[in-house]
């Protein structure tokens, strides 16, 4: 090589590295900032945005490798983990995902995991159309410095089928689900894998971070909060319990016992994945296998944990981008159906009350996951309620659930879409669940989900509060012979009343014996007990 050319090189090179260091620094995102797209481009920004419901213009700016904050607990950062830990397959489902966001998962989990950690990455393709994620992937990921394989479902399965698919090709000792659009922070691998080494039978998910759809942000999530789910079978996270910090110690860098999980994210060990029963493959595209998988873990004999000391990002979407085959309400329905019958016992009852519509929808056979309930001797429902998630929005006892009907104006207690501090209003009774059932519990709270009928003074409206179970405003006493509900506290009685703003809604009033004060609890029971309610609208007495 001559003199000049080698010159040339060298500046080049360092020209290259300049570059590359100023763009560490201050590159597009680069420490999980937020990119601003210039005034000019944001009609373009905006077309870009329908492609996958978000900010790809901001996503394709930023570097695949981008740098991200270390958001973990102080105590997470001087922890010591074995150095045998088992190694794991990663397996990311994707459908039509963006190029940036796709490789970008993939850098974060090569560039932030131990390499002898990684037995390989699984790419599932779901048949999806783009061009790009066909061959331009394939030759991409060649010359990764992890194995990277891709499997391409045929047809569009949905991430159930998919994940699957992943996992029956997978080497690891344990399998890693992620979602397509990821980033794996400093550390988020090891501190699961550890949590899977002392204890197989414990599924782990990290804490998941909020990589935001508009603007790529990246913000921490928090260690305070667990998931749980509600009457409709909705995940929810939760603040985490203080029976929970106190079993911690008031350590967070513990992991957290969680009822539930969010889906996207968690590892578990690849033996006991088959051993409880992978996922049910009789369950469609989407939609209710994280619940299935939760209960499942627990009522078998397992665990469920958030293991604090461990990050990942996501893109949360405020939209899908995906069509479902069947529509997506349809297929949700279908596989919570298949989790309500096959794990919940009697207590489905909530779930088939509060949206009556879905017991028409065909859920299949579930004999085969029955089955796999018995071999396991998994324990019920109830036991899952009192042990695992004795805070859950599901009462464990009550003497009713249903509407709540006005003997005189035979129109029901309505919840408002229980919006915190919401007043309670009284409409026609339409026998199609949603915001007019309510169940009277054991603890004489008449709630719905976690919100409770709450009252403070006497002529006060009654309105619906987060539930505190401390009684208080909050304690109801219902008299089946006199039909009144009395409100412990003011002494008073629950009433229909015109309210100052002039609608039809409820007071708790001095008692006086009259029909506007008297109510019908659908299928009431003096027993407290867990029990069947039938489901007719239609047959309703007391
Ligand atoms: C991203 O990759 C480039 C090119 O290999 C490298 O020079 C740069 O340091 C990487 N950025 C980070 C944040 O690691
Ligand atoms: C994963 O660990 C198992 C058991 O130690 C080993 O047999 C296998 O080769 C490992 N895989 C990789 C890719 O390191
Ligand atoms: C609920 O009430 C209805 C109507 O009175 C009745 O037919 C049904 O048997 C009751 N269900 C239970 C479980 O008591």
């Amino acid at each position: 090589m001559n003199n000049t050319l080698q010159l040339c090189v060298q500046v080049l090179v360092h020209v290259y590295l300049t570059a590359v260091i100023s763009r560490n620094q201050e590159g597009p995102g680069e420490m999980g900032k937020a990119v601003r797209i210039p005034k000019d481009d944001q009609e373009k920004m905006k077309e870009l945005f329908k492609i996958n419901q978000f900010n790809l213009m901001a996503s394709d700016l930023i570097a695949l490798n981008r740098s991200l904050p270390d958001v973990r607990l102080e105590g997470c950062k001087t922890k010591v983990y074995p150095d045998e830990l088992p190694n794991t397959s990663v397996v990311i489902v994707f459908h039509n995902e963006a190029w940036s966001t796709l490789l970008r998962t993939v850098y974060s989990v090569i560039n932030r995991s131990p390499h002898y950690l990684l037995s390989e990455i699984i790419l599932v393709d779901d048949a999806s159309e783009r061009d790009f994620l066909k061959m331009a992937l394939e030759n991409y990921v060649k010359n990764l410095e992890v194995p990277v394989k891709i499997i391409r479902m045929e047809q569009r399965s949905g991430l159930i089928r998919a994940r699957l698919r992943g996992a029956a090709a997978s080497k690891g000792q344990v399998i890693t689900f992620l979602d397509a659009h990821c980033e794996c922070t400093l550390g988020w691998l090891e501190p699961l894998l550890a949590r899977i080494k002392e204890s197989r039978k414990t599924v782990v998910c990290p804490i998941i971070d909020l990589i935001s759809d508009d603007n790529f942000e990246y913000t921490a999530g928090s260690d305070m909060t667990y998931g749980g789910f509600n009457w409709k079978l909705n995940f929810r996270w939760y603040p985490v319990p203080q029976r929970e910090m106190d079993r911690r110690k008031g350590d967070r860098t513990l992991p957290v016992r969680t009822p539930t999980m969010a889906g996207g994210l968690f590892s578990i060990d690849r033996n006991y994945f088959e051993e409880i029963g992978a996922y049910d493959a009789g369950m469609d595209i989407w939609g209710g296998e994280n619940l299935e998988m939760s209960f499942r873990i627990w009522q078998c004999g397992g665990s469920l944990e958030i293991v604090t000391c461990s990050h990942v990002g996501h893109v949360f979407r405020k939209a899908t981008p995906y069509t479902f085959p069947g529509g997506t309400g349809h297929v949700i329905n279908k596989n919570n159906r298949r989790l309500a019958e096959v794990w919940m016992d009697e207590f489905k009852d909530f779930f088939y009350i509060i949206s009556p519509g879905v017991v028409k929808v065909d859920y299949g056979d579930v004999s085969v996951r029955k089955a796999l309930r018995e071999n396991l001797k998994c324990k019920p429902f109830s036991w899952y309620l009192e042990n695992i998630y004795p805070d859950s929005q599901i009462p464990r006892r009550y003497y009713s659930l249903g509407e709540i009907r006005n003997v005189e104006t035979n129109q029901c207690l309505d919840n408002m879409g229980r919006k915190d501090n919401e007043k309670v209003g009284m409409f026609n009774c339409h026998g199609m669940g949603g915001n007019q059932v309510f169940s009277y519990t054991a603890e004489k709270e008449i709630r719905t989900d976690d919100f409770c009928l709450d009252v403070s003074r006497l002529s006060g409206p009654v309105i619906m509060l987060k539930c505190h179970h401390m009684r208080g405003n909050q304690l109801w006493e219902y008299d089946a012979e006199t039909h009144t509900i009395l409100h412990i506290i003011t002494q008073g009685c629950l009433t229909v009343s015109k309210l100052y703003d002039g609608s039809q809604g409820t007071t708790v009033e001095m008692c006086n014996g009259g029909p506007l004060q008297m109510w019908m609890l659908r299928n009431y029971t003096l027993l407290e007990v867990i029990r069947k309610v039938f489901y007719s609208p239609l047959d309703y007495k007391l």
